[in-house]
């Protein structure tokens, strides 16, 4: 290869530019890249043999193949680009872009119909004009029960219903509080104070006209109890509230929230040590293959528990029972949600599981009336 004549590369030249032009595709070119500048193409051979070349002869061939080397490896990169455009080319053509497809399906979250029914109760509230309270969930005895006229060995306190806490260093044992009515102490207590900042509007002189929505936990599980359930209590306190009040306004906020224009009521008296006379409310239904109709029928279905406030409960609150007298009530959301919605057992509500939610959740947007999840 010494005496390589010049013509020799010339025409190696010319037949490597006229393949290259030739190349139909990027596969073809590669092969063509390999046979001329691959580990043994054509041109890497030409490249060895200036090793063995004397100094004169390697001065004038050196430049000739590193040039023709040089020429090659540019023609081969800018037929690569050429193909490269014309393929993207062509398949953009034959290809088609549907943009009316739809997209990969979407998880969409659901509200939970406890929530649900939180808020549709809490908007119905809110239109008979209660303010919102809201107190901790860990409680200590006086506001959970001393302060509600629990007799100091009622059963409720015991281990078997209330959680509690084990004794902290000064002797007192805090607990998950088993109703919202600690709310209720914690309200009358604050009449005094100046209004809070917050948009939570409990703590004003009498009158007070609140509700007090929250987690609630007794130790207690089977089909229509669970450990922790919610609860939304009231309580109007004024100077001349009577039962005729209560009766009203529990009528009006069932018939609304059940969405019927009226409905049939009962009062069963009943036993609370914090209300006095203390009763529950019953609603007319109809009980029919296990799925509770409200407003029609000859059966009743517990709805809520109410009383007048125990005039203990208001001195213990720092008010005068001679001034002031009230009403209370507490309703179980779920047990609503469960009424109103029909699902078969409280156990499945919080159980998290998402087939559950997905079946009986309600969406987060397409309710434009916060009163009702079905319209
Ligand atoms: N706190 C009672 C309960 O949890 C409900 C209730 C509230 C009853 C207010 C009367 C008045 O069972």
């Amino acid at each position: 290869m010494n005496d390589l004549a010049t013509h020799d590369l010339a025409n190696l030249e010319a037949d490597l530019a006229a393949r290259i032009a030739a190349a139909p595709d990027t596969t073809s070119l590669e092969a063509v890249r390999v046979e001329a500048l691959g580990k043994t193409g054509t041109i890497s051979a030409l490249l060895k043999t200036l090793g063995s070349m004397s100094p004169d002869e390697r001065r004038t061939q050196g430049p000739l193949i590193n040039g023709l080397r040089d020429r090659v490896a540019t023609a081969i990169a800018k037929r690569r680009q050429a193909l490269e455009d014309a393929e993207l080319d062509a398949r953009l053509a034959a290809g088609r872009l549907d943009l009316t497809l739809p997209g990969p399906p979407r998880r969409r979250g659901a509200v939970h119909p406890t929530m649900q029914v939180m808020d549709e109760m809490i908007a119905v509230f809110a239109e008979m004009g209660f303010s919102l309270a809201e107190g901790p969930d860990i409680e200590d005895d006086f506001h959970n029960f001393t302060a509600l006229n629990f007799p100091p060995r009622h059963p409720a306190r015991e281990m078997h219903d209330t959680f509690f806490f084990n004794r902290g260093p000064d002797g007192e044992r805090k607990l998950l509080r088993t109703h919202t009515s600690p709310v209720q102490v914690r309200t009358m207590q604050k009449t005094n104070a100046p209004p809070t900042a917050s948009w939570i509007t409990a703590g004003r002189e009498p009158p007070i006209c609140i509700i007090s929505p929250g987690r609630t936990y007794r130790c207690d599980s089977d089909a229509t109890h669970t450990p922790m359930f919610h609860q939304i209590e009231g309580l109007v306190i004024d100077r001349a509230i009577h039962m005729g009040h209560l009766k009203w306004t529990l009528d009006a906020f069932i018939a609304r929230f059940f969405e019927l224009p009226s409905v049939v009521t009962r009062f069963r008296p009943h036993h609370f040590p914090f209300t006095e006379p203390s009763a529950e409310m019953d609603v007319q239904c109809e009980v029919s293959g296990g799925e509770v109709k409200i407003g029609q029928g000859e059966q009743w279905s517990e709805i809520v528990g109410c009383g007048m406030v125990h005039p203990k409960v208001l001195a213990n609150c720092g008010l005068d029972p001679d001034e002031w007298q009230g009403f209370a009530f507490g309703f179980g959301v779920d047990r609503l949600a469960r009424l109103k919605y029909g699902m078969p057992d409280l156990r499945d509500m919080f159980a998290s599981d998402v087939r559950w939610l997905a079946h009986y959740g309600f969406s987060a947007f397409a309710d434009p009336n916060p009163a009702s999840g079905l319209s």
